[in-house]
């Protein structure tokens, strides 16, 4: 399939960044950038963000998400948001399993799954991050790794969700680090995952998957990153809190 039609996706992730008075300026500024946008612009902001977001980002093609759920809909979770929650103020999307969730705040695999389980259940798409870290990559287990990550949080996900994941390959060593995996290490591994997802869901689903990339990609280095056939766009985290960069990222998107 062109990847074209698969249409690439551009996601920020603002992390802990940003206050609600930030977030309303910062998506004023971006909104024109990306206005003309040929590929999806979506932006994953912290929770007490979310309704200055959606505020701000109405009627653009900007899209808004949050960066984790809980699975449970509701219930004794002190500190935790549900994605029904998320779904009944117009979010759309949410990250789940993103590395600093599962190094920092213990989430595994099956923690991973149940959060990708609710999102889907309550409506959104889902963000679902998977990546090595650099003993891994150093151990040559890379796809053994990222191949049961994908594979546990898609346990129970039917062809149909399918078509509401987008999968972020984020090697750990590569977050917040300046470091890339360079475009071949990163198509490598996508279209590993492709693979994957063609065993599981016929290779017709597996062309229709969004498979980002993410880690330090930026304004310099995204071109020859989308540009690889199995990389959908990308998972963007300090390059996605300035304007400029992230527009020039989304502009490498669309043409890519
Ligand atoms: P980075 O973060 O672009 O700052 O490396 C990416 C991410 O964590 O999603």
């Amino acid at each position: 399939m062109n990847k074209q039609l698969r249409g690439p996706v551009i996601a920020g992730n603002w992390k802990m960044n940003l206050s609600p008075a930030e977030t309303e300026a910062l998506i004023k500024e971006t909104k024109p950038l990306v206005a003309g946008a040929k590929c999806g612009v979506v932006f994953c902001v912290p929770f007490v963000d979310l309704q200055a977001a959606l505020e701000a980002a109405a009627g653009s093609n900007l899209k808004i998400g949050a960066q984790n759920c809980h699975w449970e809909a509701r219930g004794a979770f002190t500190g935790e948001v549900s994605a029904a929650m998320l779904k009944e103020i117009g979010v759309e999307y949410v990250i789940v399993g993103h590395s600093e969730r599962r190094t920092l705040f213990g989430d595994t695999n099956e923690t991973v799954a149940c959060r990708a389980r609710a999102a889907l259940d309550a409506g959104l798409t889902v963000i679902l991050c998977v990546g090595e870290s650099l003993e891994q990559r150093e151990r040559d287990i890379t796809m053994e790794v990222v191949r049961v990550q994908t594979k546990i949080a898609l346990a129970g996900v039917s062809k149909a969700e399918l078509a509401r994941v987008i999968i972020a390959y984020e090697p750990v060593w590569a977050i917040g680090t300046g470091l890339t995996a360079t475009a071949a290490q990163a198509n490598e591994v996508n279209r590993g995952i492709r693979g994957l997802l063609a065993e599981l869901y016929g290779q017709a689903a597996a062309d229709s998957v969004v498979i980002q990339y993410g880690g330090s990609m930026n304004a310099a280095n995204a071109a020859e990153l989308v540009a690889q056939p199995d990389v959908d766009g990308g998972l963007i985290g300090g390059a996605s809190l300035k304007a400029a960069d992230f527009a020039a990222i989304v502009k490498a998107a669309s043409e890519g």
